[in-house]
Formats: C-alpha cells, structure tokens, sequence
C-alpha cells in the first residue's frame, strides 16, 4: 500500500489555481483543474528548470523557460524540447485532505 502523506487541504486550493509543497526532497505543484486535484513535481524534464510558474491549459501545462508542454494528469510530454515525462504521483482526497504518495515502479 502506498503511503499518503498530507500535502495540503482542499480549501486551500481553489479551482484554477496552485500551490507548492514540499514532499520529502521533492518540490511538487497541486493543480485544482475544475475541482480534481493532480500532483506533478516543479521541475521540467529538460533542464530542470521549476514548472511552478507554467501557463496551465485544460491539463497542458508549459515550461516557462523553453515552452515544453506536459499534461499534468499523467506526467507525459506533448511537444519538444522536453523528450521525456515529468514525475506525477499517486493523489487523494480525505475531506478536507490532500495527500498524496510516490508511484510504484
Ligand atoms: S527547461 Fe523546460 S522546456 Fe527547457
């Protein structure tokens, strides 16, 4: 069983907007995108550069520093020059509770 730490709470994330938290040596970004929550890390695949900033649409979300987009659902990157996915993670809602956990490999 994965191990759900809380990361934040539901009212403190409204939908459309984000914030930052720290998990363990991760920094990761909690996206509200119409009332469900996501959980990727706030670093690009392509030069590690922080994604907290990046323009999200629908679930597309761009690296502010060279644009690459990667979908904040599943990690995957959409266009070049990021080649390779972000890590997302495991994500539950207890009431008022966001947690979340590292995915299995
Ligand atoms: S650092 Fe994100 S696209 Fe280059």
């Amino acid at each position: 069983m994965a191990d759900f730490q809380t990361i934040a709470r539901v009212s403190e994330i409204a939908p459309g907007e984000r914030i930052v938290a720290e998990f363990g040596r991760d920094w990761v970004v909690i996206f509200n995108v119409g009332g469900e929550f996501y959980a990727v890390e706030d670093m690009c695949s392509h030069e590690e550069y922080p994604l907290a900033d990046g323009v999200l649409d629908e679930y597309s979300l761009e690296c502010p520093k060279h644009g690459a987009l990667f979908d904040v659902r599943t990690g995957a990157h959409l266009c070049p020059p990021a080649v390779s996915p972000i890590k997302t993670y495991d994500l539950r809602v207890e009431g008022d509770e966001i947690q979340i956990a590292r995915k299995k490999k």
